[in-house]
């Protein structure tokens, strides 16, 4: 019988692999024949990097933002920077080629544009440009919105798509402007010399930021020096997932669901792929596993916390959050919880997953 991990995961075929700069590439994926992989820009898909069994490698899950554009681009693309002793980043940049067949969870995460900007401003650092590429390219081409990208490189020949950057702002020099960070050129990025290059916002101003954890740090006082609310500000933060999300069995504890709470459990209505189904929720169980023990197919990534891959909505009651590396205060007041970190503080909820 197909593994619920098998069901979860896609054969996806790399039919092209670019270089991009000499330690970065980009992998270009067929969508797989089953079915198309549809993303929003900013999404990410989470590959099984192959292990190398010679020196006793295990394979390893890593989290890949697509650098797409949906609506734009006909196959789905990430792109990859070597990281310093890094495992799954080299062996990618050394070993992927074309026919190469790799399995992938769909695409997840939250780092998209969902709060109607009337202007942008992106944010990048190093392998940082790739969600923010695939937001940008739609920006312009879906909306009228002014974009403003300030990306930070080490020097000019490890800027990942320079030449399309270069295209894009003779395209649309009417709203977008690029300004490329040197290292070599200016030192680390400041938060005073990164607010200098973003524009005075509007109340509606956005901002998008993603990159390693200084360039995060520097970029966030930045947006609140140049007067960015705090709520509209979105960061992604890259990391190595340290869990499985390809190995996990779902429905292994089977317990009934539907009707009352047991036990002192809560009660929870999930409104999940179309469904609504009523769940006992036990107390120190995270919603997430409450819900894959029960056979639901709800969304997950990494399971810490750090991904936004399990986000849902609560609509009624109220959860404690353990860990939550990954939402943002507007996301919060909206109601936004994550499903593998939540546990219920309420007898009855009501939760609803995108
Ligand atoms: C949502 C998301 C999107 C992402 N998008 C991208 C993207 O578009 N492009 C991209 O290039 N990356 C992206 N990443 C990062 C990517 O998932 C990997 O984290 C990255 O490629 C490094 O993985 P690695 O296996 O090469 O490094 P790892 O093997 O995980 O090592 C990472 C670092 O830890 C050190 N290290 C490893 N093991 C140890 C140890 N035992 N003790 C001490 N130090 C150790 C290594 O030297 C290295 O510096 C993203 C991550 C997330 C979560
Ligand atoms: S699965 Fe990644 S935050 Fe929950």
């Amino acid at each position: 019988m197909e593994s619920p991990a098998a069901a979860r995961s896609h054969p996806l075929e790399i039919i092209d692999v670019i270089e991009e700069t000499p330690d970065a590439v980009s992998l270009v994926f067929a969508h797989p024949t089953e079915g198309r992989l549809d993303h929003t820009p900013g999404q990410f898909l989470t590959l099984r990097v192959p292990g190398t069994p010679e020196d006793g490698t295990r394979w390893a899950p890593r989290c890949y933002s697509l650098s797409s554009t949906p609506g734009i681009d006909d196959h789905l693309k990430v792109t990859v920077k070597r990281t310093a002793g890094g495992y799954a980043s080299n062996w990618l940049c050394d070993n992927a080629k074309q026919g190469m067949i790799l399995e992938s969870l769909a695409p997840g995460g939250r780092f998209t544009v969902r709060d109607a900007p009337d202007r942008l401003v992106l944010a990048a650092a190093g392998s940082g440009i790739t969600p923010v590429m695939s937001i940008l390219r739609d920006a312009l081409a879906a909306s009228t919105t002014p974009v403003t990208l300030v990306y930070a490189n080490r020097d000019r020949s490890s800027i990942i798509f320079a030449a399309a950057l270069a295209e894009l702002q003779e395209s649309h020099g009417d709203r977008f402007t690029v300004t490329h960070w040197l290292e070599s050129e200016r030192g680390l990025p400041t938060a005073a010399g990164l607010a200098r290059l973003m524009p005075a916002p509007t109340a509606a101003t956005s901002a998008y930021l993603c990159g390693p954890a200084g360039f995060m740090d520097a970029a966030t006082e930045a947006a609140a020096l140049a007067g960015i609310d705090g709520a509209r500000v979105h960061r992604e933060a890259f990391a190595s997932l340290t869990g499985d999300p390809f190995a996990v069995d779902t429905g292994a504890a089977a317990a009934p669901t539907g009707g009352a709470s047991s036990d002192g459990a809560a009660t929870v209505v999930v409104d999940l792929n179309g469904a609504t189904t009523i769940v006992a929720w036990p107390r120190e169980q995270v919603l997430l596993d409450t819900l894959l023990d029960r056979g639901l197919d709800a969304p997950y990534v990494c399971r810490e916390g750090n991904c936004g891959g399990c986000a849902f909505t609560l609509r009624r009651g109220e959860v404690h959050m353990l860990v939550n590396d990954t939402l943002d205060d507007h996301e919060l007041r909206n109601g936004v919880r994550l499903a593998c970190q939540s546990l219920p503080r309420a007898d009855e909820l009501e939760v609803e997953f995108d």
